[in-house]
C-alpha cells in the first residue's frame, strides 16, 4: 500500500487526478471505477481542467460507478447518475454509452445486481477503482456488517444515513430507503485502488482502516489485503499517524 500525504484538499485532488490521468495515458481504453460524494469532486475538476487543456483524451475510456439509490431516475438531481453526468461526464469526451451506473429504476434487485456484475465482467474488470471513505469505514454502500459482501447487491440504508440525507430532499419520505452497490468482492477485484480521504473528521476512521484489524465492522479495512492500493489523504485526515 502506498500512502501519499497531501497538504490540503487542493493538493489531494491534484495528486488523485494525476494517478487517474496516468492510468488513462497508459491505457486509453481502460475501465475506471468511479465514486460520487464530496471528496472526488476536486479530482474530477482537475481532470476536466487537464482535458480542457488538451492533455487528456477520454474517448476510449469505459466507466463503472460504485453505487446508485434504488428508486431514483437518472434525471433526479440526487441520483448518482445525475452527479456523475454533471460533475464529470458532460465536461469531457467520454462516450456516454460506455459509462455505467447501476439502474436505480430497476425494481427487480437481483436481476439488476447480476446484470451489473456481468457488465463489469464483460468489460474485463476494473483497471482503477476510485473510492471515498465513509465516517463508519464504508466503501460504496457497504456498511459495517458481520461479513464482507461479495458482489453487487441491494442494501437497506440505515436510519442514520436516511436522516443524514434528508436535507437533500423535500421530505424524509422522499429519501430512498435502499441502494444498489458493488460488493466488497467486486471492489477487491479491481487491479488498482485509489482511496481519497479528506478532513479531520475522517482521521480516526482512516487510522482504523489502515492500522486496525481487517474486519467487516470496518469495511474499508479489507483494502489492507489488496496488493495495489494508493491512499491519497490530506494532512487533516492523516492526523492520527
Ligand atoms: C460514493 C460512495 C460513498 C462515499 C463515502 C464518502 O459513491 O460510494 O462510499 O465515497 O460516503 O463520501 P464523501 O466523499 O462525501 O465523504
Amino acid at each position: 500500500m502506498k500512502i501519499y500525504k497531501a497538504k490540503d484538499y487542493e493538493e489531494l485532488s491534484r495528486k488523485a487526478a494525476s494517478i487517474i490521468a496516468s492510468q488513462v495515458l497508459m491505457k486509453p481504453d481502460c475501465v475506471l471505477g468511479l465514486a460520487t460524494g464530496s471528496t472526488p469532486i476536486g479530482t474530477y475538476k482537475q481532470l476536466i481542467e487537464w482535458y480542457n487543456k488538451g492533455d487528456l483524451d477520454f474517448s476510449s475510456v469505459k466507466s463503472v460507478n460504485l453505487d446508485e439509490y434504488r428508486g431514483l431516475t437518472r434525471d433526479n438531481d440526487q441520483s448518482y447518475y445525475y452527479f456523475m453526468y454533471n460533475n464529470l461526464f458532460k465536461h469531457i469526451n467520454i462516450n456516454m454509452d460506455c459509462t455505467n451506473v447501476p439502474d436505480g429504476t430497476q425494481s427487480d434487485s437481483d436481476k439488476e445486481c447480476s446484470r451489473y456484475e456481468d457488465v463489469i465482467k464483460s468489460l474485463g474488470g476494473i483497471d482503477l477503482q476510485l473510492l471515498g471513505l465513509g465516517h463508519n469505514g464504508h466503501i460504496g454502500f457497504n456498511e459495517p456488517d458481520e461479513e464482507f459482501a461479495k458482489t453487487t447487491h441491494c442494501v437497506n440504508l440505515t436510519q442514520s444515513t436516511i436522516e443524514a440525507n434528508k436535507r437533500f430532499f423535500a421530505s424524509i419520505d422522499e429519501v430512498p430507503k435502499q441502494a444498489y452497490t458493488m460488493g466488497i468482492g467486486t471492489i477487491m477485484k479491481a487491479k488498482k485502488i485509489l482511496l481519497v480521504v479528506s478532513g479531520s473528521d475522517k482521521a480516526q476512521i482512516l487510522h482504523d482502516v489502515l492500522s486496525g484489524p481487517v474486519t467487516p465492522h470496518v469495511p474499508a479495512s479489507v483494502l489492507q489485503l489488496h496488493n495495489d492500493v494508493i491512499v491519497v489523504a490530506d494532512e487533516a485526515a492523516m492526523a492520527k499517524f
